[in-house]
């Protein structure tokens, strides 16, 4: 295959991954985008294969590299069919992983066979890149990993006490072997030194961060493995490693700007700062004093009269697996004239568009999820407001200038003539705050399990 031919099959890759990453925008066009982008890998993956092989650029042959590709399929669609939802971040922290390992070993092989030969400086500066940021990238992925998942051994890690200073240490002596990488030429020693400390920059980064900031660091990770991809791009000469391995970067970058947006927190704070109870937030006990626990019948005659109803989905739905049940509950009360709505925050879950993918699974339209701002108009006029497992996204205190969440932009679910909350303690969200909400004077708390109190609320309303 000519390289003419190469670069314009490339070049149609390139405008797939871009159209696909367009369908992705949107849970309509999400399906078809996926299937574009992994139309583009494909073209990409083959006319590499065919090329190389042509140009007897050293592949080592066929069979060894369908092998290696069966084996990651089979990994991956196992992995695809069995993942729950709810721990989709801990698999995209794993796959943005391997993507760094993947480029910082493909890096260190080119340099360890051009050992004899000087690289070029601009070569030997992508390879030192691709180093550091893919091993950066394995060790940050897989440290997010563990905390997420709770990991048994993450409390066995040796804890860093002044974070600050030993990132610094460790940074400094990373940037400075890169450089002596990079200015060496081709002498891989230098190489897997410099991914040794990168490695350990990964970790020393990390593992400072509140579990509670993961997906935002997921999100940076993410961008980090498409630029240690680019990076690994410019090594091989390879056009459409250097586009994919750019669009992801850019594309990771835009979406932790968006969560912290959501969040209204910056960068620097997730990074560098803490989320949690400040010396100024309310005791538990305090916050709770008025608390009215409610049961299933009750809610249900207050559905049977109201007018309006929005419910408000969070992580606890996607736990309890309620979409389903909510659903149900949603077609009973609009078969009965009643005008239904679901309230969509946008960090609402662990990863962006959470709740948007779990509605869409139980087949809820989507003229019915409306974004926050667009909810928040109208929740005043609402009847009652179902609250299912959300608690941070939901939480007034947000208000207060002085709570740890203080600007973070809320649902007004407390607007709402009645709020229910379902949810199976007064235990805080992610960011470990009590929630005023839950002992508001319009509020009622449904204390159970998301999925069973649906049903059970379902069943009264029939019955009734
Ligand atoms: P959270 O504030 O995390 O609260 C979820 C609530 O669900 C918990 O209080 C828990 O209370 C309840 N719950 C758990 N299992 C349940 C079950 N089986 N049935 C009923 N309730 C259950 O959730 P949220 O309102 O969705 O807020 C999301 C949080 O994640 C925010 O703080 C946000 O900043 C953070 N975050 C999100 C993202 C993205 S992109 N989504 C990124 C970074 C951070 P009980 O234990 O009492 O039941």
């Amino acid at each position: 295959m000519s390289r003419t031919w190469v670069d314009l099959a490339y070049l149609i890759a390139a405008v797939l991954f871009i159209l696909g990453l367009k369908g992705l925008t949107h849970p309509r066009t999400a399906v078809r985008g996926n299937l574009i982008g992994a139309v583009g890998m494909l073209l990409a993956v083959l006319v590499t294969l065919v090329d190389q092989q042509v140009l007897g650029a050293g592949i080592l042959g066929y069979s060894l590299v369908f092998i290696g590709m069966a084996i990651g399929a089979g990994i991956g669609a196992w992995l695809a069919i069995t993942i729950r939802l709810e721990s989709m971040p801990e698999l995209v922290a794993l796959f943005n992983g391997l993507g760094g390992a993947a480029s910082f070993v493909v890096a260190g092989s080119y340099v360890s066979a051009m050992t004899s030969a000087e690289i070029p400086l601009d070569t030997s500066f992508a390879t030192a890149l691709s180093g550091l940021i893919g091993a950066v990238t394995l060790t940050g992925s897989l440290v997010a990993f563990g905390k997420l998942a709770e990991h048994p051994l993450m409390k066995t890690l040796p804890k860093i006490t002044n974070s600050t200073v030993t990132n610094a240490i460790v940074g400094g002596v990373t940037l400075l072997l890169m450089f002596v990488c990079a200015i060496s030429r081709s002498n891989d020693v230098f190489f897997w030194l410099l991914v040794i400390a990168s490695l350990g920059l990964g970790y020393c980064l990390t593992v400072s961060i509140g579990g509670a900031d993961m997906p935002v660091v997921i999100a940076l990770l993410n961008s980090y493995s498409g630029l240690a991809a680019a990076a690994t791009g410019f090594v091989l000469e390879n056009n459409v490693l250097i586009i994919s391995g750019s669009l992801v970067g850019a594309s990771g970058l835009i979406l932790t700007q968006i969560m912290c947006k959501a969040m209204n927190r910056s960068l620097t704070n997730v990074l560098f700062g803490t989320l949690g109870p400040t010396g100024e937030t309310k005791d538990a006990d305090e916050v709770y004093q008025n608390v009215k626990a409610t049961g299933p019948d009750e809610v249900a005659m207050l559905l049977d009269v109201a007018r309006r109803v929005v419910i408000v989905p969070g992580y606890g739905m996607a736990v309890a697996q309620a979409q389903h049940a909510v659903r149900d509950l949603a077609n009973h009360l609009i078969a009965k004239g009643m005008e239904v709505e679901y309230g969509i925050h946008p960090v609402a879950g662990r990863m962006p568009g959470h709740m948007n993918v779990l509605l869409a699974e139980a087949d809820i339209p989507y003229e019915l999820l409306k974004e926050m701002d667009e909810i928040n108009t109208s929740m005043e006029q609402t009847d009652v407001c179902l609250v299912i497992g959300a608690n941070d996204t939901v939480n007034p205190d947000a208000r207060q200038p002085n709570s740890a969440i203080a600007g973070m932009p809320i649902i007004d679910a407390d607007k709402a003539r009645t709020c229910v909350v379902i949810k199976r303690s007064l235990s805080p969200g992610f960011a470990g705050i009590p929630n005023p909400l839950f002992a508001a004077d319009n509020s009622l708390m449904l204390f159970a399990d998301g999925k069973q109190a649906v049903l059970d609320i379902l069943s009264a309303l029939k019955e009734g």
